[in-house]
C-alpha cells in the first residue's frame, strides 16, 4: 500500500521503519527544516535501536518531503503522528493535528483513511472529524490508532505489538486498517476494535496506570529506608504475584520522558473538566515531581548541606537507556539542583547530547570527580568495575537507578546511596 506519514518524530519515524519493513511504500512528511533534510541524506537524529538500519535498508520504499500534498498524491491512508504537548495549565495542545488536518483536507482527492496516531484528549477524533468536514466535501475516515511503543524498544514493540487498539466507528476503514497490519500476524485477541473514544481513552489510561506503579514503588522505598527493609526484596515478592506483574517495579528517582508527565497531567485535567477529581493519578504527579528533591536531600546530608566546588560526575542524560531523548529527564533537574548549590558537574551519556558539562566517557566522568550519580540505567554503567568506581574522590555514589543495589559496595570502601535500602 501507498502510505503517507505526517511528523518524523519518535512515533512517525517508528512507523515509517515499520511500515517500509511490512511491504509498504512511504512518503514521510516532516516540518522541521534541519529534520528534513538530514533524513533525505540518510541522517537520522533520533537514537532507536535498529531504526536508521531499517530505514537505510528500506530507502527505496521511503521519500521524505516537507509538503503533506505530496504525500497524498496516490495513497489513501495517512497516518497523523505530530506532538501533542501539554500546556502548563494541563490542557492538551492539539494546534499541530489541526493545521495537519486542515492541509490534508485541502489536498484529499478520493476517500482517505487517516490513522491517528498522536495521543489527544477524549473525544478529539470526532472533533477532528467535523473539523474537516467543514473544509473538504471529498469522503474520509479517522481512526484512532493510539500508539504503545516504548521508547528504546520501539521498532520492535511496532512490529511485536501485545495489543492494537483500532478505534473506528466506519466498517469500511476497519477492513482497510486491518488489511494493512496483516503482515504483524496477529492473533484476533491482541486486535481490539473499538470506538474512537474508547480508544483514545485506553492510552492515557495505560500511561497513567503505569506512572502510578512507578509512584507506588517509590513510595514503597522510602518507607523500606525507614522500616530496614530492602526494595529489591519486596520488588521481587511483589513481581511474583501474577495480580501484579513484574514491569514497572522499579524504585528511582522517577518518570521522565514526553509521554507519562505530559499524559497523566492531561488525564487529570480532561477529568476535572468533566467535574472528575482524580485523586490517585494526581497523587502520582506529585511523588514523581519530589523525587528529585528526595533523592537531591541524600546528596546534600551527606556533604552536610555544602556541595560549593564539589564535581559530580552524571552517568546519564537521557530520561531512560536506549533513547537520546532528554524531554523531561530526570537528570537535567537534578544537574539544575546541584549546579544552583555550586556543585560542578561532568555528566556522560552513550547517546543523550547536551550543551554544557558533557564529557566523552565515563573514565573522563569520574576522573577527578568527587562523587558518582547514576540518572540513567545503560548497560554499560551497570558493568563498571570497582577499580573505576574507587577512583572518586570522596568514594561516594549515589544511585538514582539502584543499578549497584546488590553489590554490597559499602564493604569494598565505598558509600552507597540508593533509593529504597538503608537511609
Ligand atoms: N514518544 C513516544 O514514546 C510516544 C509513544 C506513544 C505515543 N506518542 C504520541 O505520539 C505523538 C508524537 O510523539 P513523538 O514523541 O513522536 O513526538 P516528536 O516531537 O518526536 O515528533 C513530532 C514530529 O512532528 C513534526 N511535525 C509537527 N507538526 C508538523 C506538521 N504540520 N507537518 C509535518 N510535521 C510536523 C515535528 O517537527 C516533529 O518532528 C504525541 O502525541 C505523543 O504523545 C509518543
Amino acid at each position: 500500500m501507498k502510505i503517507c506519514v505526517i511528523g518524523a518524530g519518535y512515533v512517525g519515524l517508528t512507523c515509517v521503519a515499520c511500515l517500509a519493513e511490512i511491504g509498504h511504500q512511504i512518503v514521510c512528511i516532516e516540518k522541521d527544516e534541519k529534520k528534513l533534510n538530514n533524513l533525505k541524506k540518510g541522517i537520522v537524529s533520533i537514537f532507536e535501536p535498529n531504526m536508521e538500519e531499517l530505514i537505510l535498508k528500506n530507502k527505496s520504499k521511503i521519500t521524505f518531503s516537507s509538503e503533506i500534498k505530496d504525500g497524498l498524491i496516490d495513497s489513501n491512508i495517512c497516518y497523523i503522528a505530530v506532538g501533542t504537548p501539554t500546556l502548563e495549565n494541563g490542557e492538551v495542545d492539539t494546534n499541530a493535528i489541526f493545521e495537519v488536518a486542515n492541509e490534508i483536507a485541502k489536498n484529499i482527492k478520493n476517500y482517505t483513511i487517516i490513522i491517528n496516531k498522536s495521543t489527544v484528549p477524549i473525544g478529539f477524533n470526532k472533533k477532528i472529524t467535523n473539523f474537516m468536514k467543514e473544509r473538504t466535501k471529498t469522503p474520509f475516515d479517522i481512526v484512532s490508532n493510539p500508539e504503545f511503543l516504548r521508547q528504546g524498544s520501539a521498532i520492535n514493540d511496532f512490529l511485536n505489538p501485545e495489543r492494537l487498539i483500532i478505534g473506528t466507528s466506519s466498517k469500511k476503514a476497519l477492513e482497510e486498517v486491518l488489511k494493512l497490519y496483516k503482515p504483524l500476524n496477529l492473533n484476533d485477541n491482541q486486535i481490539l476494535t473499538m470506538d474512537e473514544n474508547s480508544a483514545e481513552m485506553v492510552k492515557y489510561a495505560a500511561n497513567s496506570f503505569l506512572a502510578l506503579k512507578i509512584s507506588y514503588i517509590n513510595e514503597i522505598a522510602k518507607l523500606c529506608e525507614k522500616t530496614g527493609a530492602n526494595i529489591e526484596h519486596i520488588k521481587l515478592g511483589l513481581s511474583k504475584d501474577s495480580r501484579i506483574g513484574e514491569k514497572f517495579l522499579n524504585a528511582g528517582i522517577g518518570f521522565g520522558g514526553s509521554c507519562f508527565p505530559k499524559d497523566t497531567k492531561a488525564i487529570v485535567n480532561i477529568a476535572k473538566e468533566k467535574g472528575i477529581e482524580l485523586e490517585t493519578i494526581k497523587s502520582a504527579i506529585e511523588i514523581n515531581e519530589n523525587q528529585i528533591e528526595y533523592f537531591f536531600q541524600k546528596i546534600m546530608r551527606f556533604y552536610k548541606n555544602n556541595i560549593k566546588n564539589k564535581t559530580f560526575a552524571i552517568l546519564g542524560l537521557a530520561f531512560k537507556p536506549n533513547t537520546n531523548d532528554l524531554r523531561e529527564a530526570p537528570s537535567l533537574k537534578l544537574i539544575k539542583k546541584l549546579e544552583s548549590n555550586g556543585a560542578k558537574i561532568k555528566a556522560y551519556d552513550p547517546k543523550a547530547k547536551i550543551e554544557n558539562h558533557q564529557v566523552e566517557s565515563v573514565k573522563e566522568a569520574i576522573n577527578e570527580a568527587n562523587a558518582l550519580v547514576i540518572t540513567t540505567e545503560w548497560q554499560e554503567f551497570k558493568e563498571l568495575p570497582l577499580e573505576t568506581l574507587l577512583k572518586l574522590k570522596d568514594k561516594a555514589i549515589f544511585d538514582g537507578r539502584n543499578i549497584f543495589i546488590n553489590k554490597n559496595l559499602n564493604e569494598y570502601g565505598l558509600q552507597y546511596f540508593c533509593i529504597g535500602k538503608n537511609e
